[in-house]
Order: C-alpha cells, then sequence, then structure tokens
C-alpha cells in the first residue's frame, strides 16, 4: 500500500518506519526542512532504540522516504495519517491546529479517494472536525471529492516503541465505513497474523479510548503514590503492599509502581486534556482532577525529603542527582520529576550535579549553561564531593551499588531513592540515611 504520514515527531516516526518495514510504501511529510534534510541522511531527531537502523534500512530499501511537498505527500498514499503534535493550550486543552492544517492541507490538494487517520491524540469530537476541515477546503476548490475520517489511536511507550507498535495488545479503528475497515485491515495486516488485533467502534469510542487508557494507568500510579505516601506515615512498607495487592489479578502487577510521579509527553497532557473536556460538556472531573493533585504533589517530595534531610537550609550544598529522563531508555525530560526537583533545588540556592545515559544534551538545551548545574560523565562523578544523592530515573546502570563506596562519596550520608531501587536495610546498615518512597521504616529510623 501507499501510505503518508503527516509529522515525522515521536509517533509518526515510528509509524511510518514501521509500515515501510512491514513493507507498505511510506513517505513522510514535515514542515521542518532542517528535520526533513536529516533524516534523508538517517540522523533520527529522537532517543528510540533500534527506530535509527530501521530508519536507514528501509530508506535504503526504498520503502521510506520523506519530503516537505504538500503536494507530493497528499498524492502519495490512500492513507494519510495525521501524526502531528497537539501541544496543551494553556487550559490544559489540545490544540488543534496543526491537526487541523494538515486536513485543511489535504482538502487542498488531493485529486482521489482517501482515508484520512488520526493518528495524534486528540479530544473526542476531532474526527469531525478534521472532516468538516477537509470538506471546507474541497468547497473552496468548487471540488466534490470522496475522502473518509477515521480514528487509529496509538498506545506507544517511549523506549518500547517500535515493539508496541509490531507487537501491541490492540489495533483501534473508530469507523463505520466497510470499506475504510478493508484498507486499515490491509495496512496492518503484516501486524495482525497471530491473532486477530483488530478492534473496531465508533469514532468517539476510538478516540476516547485513548484517553481513557492513558488515565487510567496514571490513575494506577497516583492511586500508588498515595498509598506510598500513607505507608510513609504509617511505618509500613509500601513494596510489601504493592507485592501484596498486585498478586490479586483484579488488580495486576503493572503500573503500580509508587515513585517521584509521573511525567513524559502522554500523561500529564491527556489527563488535563481529558479533565478539561469533562468540564466543557459541564461534567466536573473529581477522580482525574485528584490524579493530577496526587502528582503534582508527589513531584515535590524528592525535594521535601532532602530539605528534611537538612533541616530546610540546602544553601550552597550540592546534591547529585542520577537520572534526569522522565523514564529509563529516553532522552525525555518532559515533565520529569528530575526538573521540579532541580529548579527547587536551585530557589533553595543549591547546586546540581548530575549524571544521565541519555538525557545531558536535552537538560543542557532546556536549562542552558548555568554554575549551578554540574553535568558530568558518570554516575561516579556525580556522587564527587556531593553532600547527598537522588535518583530520579531508574536506568538499569544505577541498580547496583556499594553502599560503603557510596558513604565514603557523600559528605553527608543522604540518600533519597524516588524510585525504591535499593534496600532500605542495606542501606541502612552501611551508614547511609535512606529516604525511599513509601518505606515506613526507613523513614521513621532516620527521621
Ligand atoms: C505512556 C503509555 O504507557 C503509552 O501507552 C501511551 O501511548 C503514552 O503514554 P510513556 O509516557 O512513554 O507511555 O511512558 P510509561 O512507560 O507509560 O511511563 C509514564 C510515566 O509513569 C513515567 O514517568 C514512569 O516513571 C511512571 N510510572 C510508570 C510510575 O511512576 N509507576 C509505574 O508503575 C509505571
Amino acid at each position: 500500500m501507499k501510505i503518508t504520514i503527516f509529522g515525522t515527531g515521536y509517533v509518526g516516526l515510528v509509524t511510518g518506519t514501521c509500515l515501510a518495514d512491514a513493507g507498505h510504501e511510506v513517505l513522510c511529510m514535515d514542515v521542518d526542512e532542517n528535520k526533513i534534510a536529516r533524516l534523508k541522511d538517517g540522523e533520527i531527531p529522537i532517543f528510540e532504540p533500534g527506530l535509527e537502523s530501521m530508519v536507514k534500512s528501509n530508506v535504503a530499501g526504498g520503502r521510506l522516504d520523506f519530503t516537505t511537498d504538500p503536494v507530493a505527500a497528499v498524492g502519495f498514499g490512500q492513507l494519510q495519517f495525521i501524526a502531528v503534535g497537539t501541544p496543551p493550550d494553556e487550559d490544559g486543552s489540545a490544540d488543534l491546529q496543526y491537526v487541523l492544517s494538515v486536513a485543511d492541507t489535504i482538502g487542498r490538494h488531493m485529486t482521489d479517494y482517501k482515508v484520512i487517520v488520526d493518528k495524534s491524540t486528540v479530544p473526542v469530537g476531532t474526527a469531525d472536525r478534521v472532516s468538516q476541515t477537509v470538506a471546507a477546503a474541497l468547497e473552496g476548490r468548487g471540488e466534490s471529492i470522496e475522502f473518509d475520517v477515521c480514528s487509529n489511536p496509538e498506545f506507544l511507550k517511549e523506549g518500547a516503541a517500535i515493539k508496541d507498535f509490531t507487537h501491541g495488545a490492540r489495533i483501534i479503528v473508530g469507523t463505520e465505513s466497510e470499506r475504510v475497515m478493508r484498507l486499515m485491515r490491509e495496512c496492518y495486516a503484516p501486524y495482525n497474523r497471530h491473532h486477530e488485533k483488530m478492534m473496531f467502534m465508533d469514532v468517539r469510542a476510538a478516540e476516547l479510548t485513548k484517553y481513557a487508557a492513558n488515565a487510567m494507568l496514571a490513575t494506577k500510579i497516583s492511586f500508588m503514590n498515595e498509598i506510598a505516601n500513607l505507608a510513609e506515615r504509617l511505618g509500613a512498607d509500601v513494596e510489601q503492599v504493592r507485592r501484596g495487592i498486585g498478586s490479586d489479578p483484579r488488580i495486576g502487577y503493572s503500573f503500580i509502581y509508587p515513585g517521584c510521579g509521573y511525567g513524559g509527553s502522554c500523561f500529564p497532557k491527556d489527563v488535563q486534556a481529558l479533565a478539561h473536556t469533562a468540564t466543557e460538556v459541564d461534567y466536573q472531573p473529581e477522580l482525574l482532577n485528584a490524579v493530577e493533585a496526587v502528582n503534582f504533589r508527589q513531584k515535590k517530595t524528592l525535594y521535601t525529603k532532602l530539605a528534611q534531610a537538612f533541616d530546610g537550609d540546602l544553601k550552597g550544598r550540592t546534591i547529585a542527582l542520577w537520572g534526569l529522563a522522565f523514564k529509563p531508555n529516553t532522552d525525555d525530560m518532559r515533565d520529569a520529576p528530575s526538573r521540579t526537583l532541580m529548579e527547587a533545588l536551585w530557589e533553595a540556592g543549591a547546586t546540581v550535579q548530575a549524571f544521565d545515559p541519555e538525557a545531558m544534551k536535552e537538560c543542557r538545551r532546556i536549562y542552558g549553561e548555568r554554575d549551578d548545574l554540574v553535568l558530568v560523565a558518570d554516575r561516579v562523578q556525580a556522587v564527587k564531593g556531593a553532600d547527598a544523592l537522588v535518583i530520579c530515573t531508574e536506568w538499569k546502570d544505577f541498580r547496583i551499588v556499594d553502599f560503603d563506596w557510596l558513604k565514603r562519596q557523600l559528605s553527608t550520608p543522604v540518600i533519597v531513592d524516588g524510585r525504591n531501587l535499593f534496600d532500605p536495610q542495606a542501606a541502612k546498615e552501611a551508614g547511609l540515611m535512606y529516604y525511599g518512597v513509601g518505606r515506613g521504616d526507613s523513614l521513621r529510623s532516620c527521621s
């Protein structure tokens, strides 16, 4: 099949590359000329394991190409995927200007039947607006050409995006048209071989499914963080509670890891956008608001614990950070808990000495050169001469630590473990003051 993808951000690039890898002919379009030139050279703008080699092999194989030319893009594919950004507006609602501008472009240049596929995460009702925009552009040209719009939300996790695309749990398509169902089946056939993953539903249900899935996962995390905060105050170890409740198959083990709050490009944005949609239809989203509020508070707990360990005075202290990305295997720092911590530390007059395996360039891009931000080459240098260590991201390389060595490095042996990587007892036995998340016993012993 011939497929056009609008937007070469995270979702667009992964979708286009995986569809090309499955044997389709794919043309990716972006307005950013510099990005397209780099992609043509096989240089990818994001960090995603396995993606670069997949882009290169499919470009070399002639199945994947990139363009900035909207006429060529619209002319190319029978399927036109819209995978451009939907950044949050100030009120938390999703900004649809890029999505609608692509719809307008398609309407202005199409010459035969197209299926327009909404891949971006968009509020319920967007497919109708895309349809109206395409129709208006066609009318402006005095043309009447047939087209359909369907919703096909993505469920990609950063760091595991290729696997999620090729081995995802489901492929959701919101449409009532038999013709669209047939074409979308053909598009996804290579990834729908072993068992039936395609789920057809009405457009609005598909649009809402995407938000509901992310909001549900965010709810699990905020719930567990609330239990962790309670466990801390009640002297219970939340890690034992996690195993205790996870063993119930109705609850399950996934997404109940307490920590320093969720970040990234999806959960914060999608929970806020869904809450905003709710208010637009006169519904007060109590639960969604609470999920967001608990997360906001949780991101501050790293600083609160440090402040507690240093009697509220962090001025002139050097704090080592292991991990800057919002989660491992990505360089993404959007809404990362590390940012809430760093900004609070700077406000308090402390210096940050940080290491992250992938996100240091991104950190420099966000914060620029400043005296109170020292980025070092590895985790060993991060703790050298530091007063305390905070773990913000659970990179694999951080999991094994010689506590005796660590104690010798830190002038005040404080460790704030925002991801519960370590055994509080072992840390305590080595003479460290250990603050985990919801590990009641450890907190009691060091307060
Ligand atoms: C998420 C969804 O998982 C994905 O399906 C959707 O398409 C996009 O949003 P992503 O943001 O890449 O993917 O990351 P994910 O691995 O889901 O983690 C999100 C955040 O939740 C991270 O900050 C992570 O640290 C946190 N998290 C996750 C927890 O704090 N506890 C958990 O148990 C799981």
